[in-house]
């Protein structure tokens, strides 16, 4: 058997068990409802343990040849400079600016890698050969971080020419902002040795970015068909805990919700979605004004997406789903009371995601200028 499919079986069994210990807990406990806790608690982190287990091989997996290593161009010798530094100066220069931008930056990895896999297929612009890239879709339209990509290529090339790809800008870049914010115990690095693709499309990235309005079961299945187990979804689901939802995302929930008598979604806390209603009114809210996903602590990588998610206070629908959801409700539970837990299992998820369906050898190319192929670029 090999490590995939190993990680595979475990992370079968970590979702199965999620279902089946509470009982276990509950026989072999019997009567004493806070040992039954305690012993929920033990038996689910073990298993986390596990499921990260399971992962290390999945990353292990990815890293066979052709596949990415951290530390990719300096290790081969194809540039002396120090990439990851170059992005992170970058990056920080933008967050100074700009101190919303690594949700920006954040947010466009989990779209670059969705479609088409990790491959900056989301960085080109419409030309003549391709009017309706990836950005033109619909869940794109309020992407950002393009000009940081941008100034990150830049001062690459003036390094190591044709050398470093823009999916790796994009990654690194998505890296930076989670562990350059006030980020507690998040650390992570990032491998390299993408290549960019040479395909983008708007309508495949409308067909495969995630809906907020998907409820737990179609997170879960989406999630899985692209190798990602239950929970680490649930974790991925954190990175919510930065950056803003437009008022069109929430409005729904707050005005002539169906079924509700007062119109307003009733899975919302009440003070919590009034405090939402005077942030984006009713009639004609500015399109371009938001709400921040994590109010408490906007601009820190923690866990409060799960503490206030357990007090229905999530910004979006989806993301509601997976607090009132029986299959995925012990997770973030225990997401929103152990931050240690989630910091480490958030980092091994984003390294998975920024793994996703590389491209190898006639599929890939080395972009010269992220926003265009180098066939148009001549
Ligand atoms: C689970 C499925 C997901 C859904 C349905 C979803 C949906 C959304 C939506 C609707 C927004 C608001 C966009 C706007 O109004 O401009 C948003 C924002 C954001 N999402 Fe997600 N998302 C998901 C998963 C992820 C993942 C896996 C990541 C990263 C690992 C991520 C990172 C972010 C960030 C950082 C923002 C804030 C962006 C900003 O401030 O510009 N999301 N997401």
């Amino acid at each position: 058997m090999n490590s995939h499919c190993m990680s595979l079986q475990m992370e079968r069994a970590v979702r199965s068990c999620s279902r089946w210990f509470c009982c276990f807990c509950s026989i072999s406990t019997g009567v004493f409802g806070s040992i039954d806790v305690l012993c929920n608690r033990v038996v689910l982190l073990l298993l986390l343990r596990l499921s990260t287990v399971a992962l290390w091989f999945q990353v292990s997996y990815a890293q066979q040849p052709g596949g990415v290593v951290v530390g990719y161009y300096q290790n081969n010798g194809l540039c002396n400079a120090d990439v990851e530094g170059i992005v992170t100066g970058i990056v920080s220069q933008a967050t100074q600016a700009d101190p919303t931008m690594p949700a920006g930056l954040l947010r466009l990895m989990f779209h670059d890698c969705w479609v088409e896999g990790c491959d900056g297929s989301i960085l080109l612009d419409p030309s003549a050969s391709n009017p309706n890239p990836e950005k033109t879709a619909n869940p794109s339209a309020t992407l950002r971080g393009f000009n940081v990509i941008d100034q990150a290529k830049s001062a690459l090339e003036a390094v190591c020419p044709q050398t470093v790809s823009c999916a790796d800008i994009v990654a690194l870049a998505a890296r930076d902002a989670v562990t350059g914010l006030n980020s507690g115990g998040l650390e992570l690095d990032m491998p390299t040795g993408r290549l960019d693709g040479l395909v983008s499309s708007a309508a495949e990235a409308t067909a495969l970015i995630v809906s907020p309005q998907s409820t737990a079961q179609q997170l879960i299945q989406q999630f899985e068909q692209r190798g990602f187990s239950q929970d680490e979804m649930i974790t991925l689901s954190g990175a919510h805990t930065i950056g803003q939802a437009h008022c069109n995302q929430v409005i729904g929930r707050l005005y002539n919700f169906p079924g509700s008598a007062n119109g307003v979604d009733p899975t919302l806390d009440p003070t919590y979605a009034a405090q939402l209603q005077a942030q984006c009114p009713a009639n004609n809210p500015d399109p371009s004004s938001g709400v921040d996903l994590d109010p408490i602590t906007p601009f820190v990588m923690d866990n409060n997406y799960y503490r206030n998610g357990v007090s229905n206070r999530a910004v979006l629908a989806s993301d509601t789903a997976i607090f009132q959801n029986f299959q995925t409700q012990f997770t973030s539970n225990l997401n929103s009371n152990d931050e240690p837990l989630w910091e480490q299992e958030f980092g091994d998820a984003l390294v998975h995601l920024a793994s996703l369906d590389l491209k190898s050898g006639n599929n890939g190319e080395i972009r010269v200028n992220c926003r265009m192929l180098n066939a148009s670029n001549k």
